[in-house]
């Protein structure tokens, strides 16, 4: 989730340590656009770890919209997938970013 604008991991955080603070989950952001690139590039399988995937990635794109490599790498660090193995979710970051910046 996105608390005060930032990606943490939800269940680390303690419900009652967020009163007043902003909590945004997949649910309350912009984000289709997101899970779409993640369905063309077959990084979504089961889907468990994609709110989390997509919490991250948009995050990153709003901040280093010219991310590399290693800042993608580091930016999903600590989201975890059974199913996908990775590439594909890497693939599916590369082409939101390609359509965020054609404006697709
Ligand atoms: S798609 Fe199944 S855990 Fe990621």
């Amino acid at each position: 989730m996105l608390l005060d604008g930032k990606p943490v991991n939800s269940c680390q955080v303690l419900a009652g340590s967020v009163d007043g603070a902003d909590v945004k989950t997949v649910k309350g952001i912009d984000a289709e656009w997101i899970v779409q690139a993640l369905a063309d590039a077959g990084g979504v399988q089961c889907g468990f770890c994609t709110p989390g995937f997509v919490i991250s990635i948009y995050y990153l794109l709003k901040t280093m919209p010219d991310a590399d490599e290693e800042s993608i790498k580091k930016a999903l660090d600590g989201n975890l997938c059974r199913c996908t193995g990775y590439v594909k979710i890497l693939e599916g970051v590369r082409i939101a970013m390609e359509r965020m910046k054609k404006n697709v």
